[in-house]
């Protein structure tokens, strides 16, 4: 008889979404200075010597195998390179799956678009659940003045795919323009 994987808990403190039994994952700007627009801007704030934590993820991580869930929190810091907020990587699954984002703390815009080019912004505040369907690549923006926090669940065989989103850019971008919150196309964008 098949030994069955042991059920166990973790700690998720609501207050700034860390998980005591796991150790993030960090993503400062030296990390992402391929995907702001800007890249004059990201350059002075990395050679001003700056170069903030833009968010963490805390992953229960699973066997790498269909069947099992992967799950954890993500903590997006507030804050802009130049007009641009501050977000996730962002990525599509390489083995087509859903994923569940509750959002418990912040304010944000969800970016999804598809390899074929359909686009799709959902606005996020604490309460918010986003279902992530199958084919959508995604990227979370903090529009707002504290953390945005949420906790996602996945298929642990998912994968991540980065480099599409690397190459291709993500087809909107969250801006501040005139003290408001706008969705702008990206003009460095191509499928
Ligand atoms: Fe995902």
């Amino acid at each position: 008889m098949a030994k069955y994987f042991n059920p166990f808990t973790i700690s998720v403190d609501y207050s700034n979404g860390k998980i005591s039994e796991i150790a993030p994952i960090q993503c400062h700007l030296v990390d992402l200075k391929s995907h702001f627009s800007d890249r004059k801007a990201v350059e002075k704030t990395l050679s001003s010597g700056l170069n903030p934590l833009i968010y963490e993820v805390y992953e229960a991580f699973q066997p790498f195998m269909s069947g099992h869930l992967n799950f954890g929190t993500t903590i997006l810091n507030p804050g802009k390179i130049a007009k641009e907020y501050f977000f996730t990587k962002g990525h599509h699954h390489v083995r087509d799956c859903g994923e569940i984002y509750t959002f418990f703390k912040g304010k944000g815009i969800f970016l999804l678009q598809t390899k074929n080019g359909e686009t799709a912004e959902m606005p996020l505040k604490a309460g918010t659940t986003i279902y992530v369907p199958p084919g959508w690549a995604h990227r979370m923006v903090n529009v707002g003045k504290e953390e945005l926090i949420s906790i996602f669940c996945y298929d642990a065989a998912a994968g991540h795919d980065y480099s599409s989103i690397e190459r291709t850019g993500f087809a909107k971008l969250v801006v501040e323009r005139n003290r408001k919150t706008q969705i702008i196309d990206n003009p460095n964008f191509s499928i």
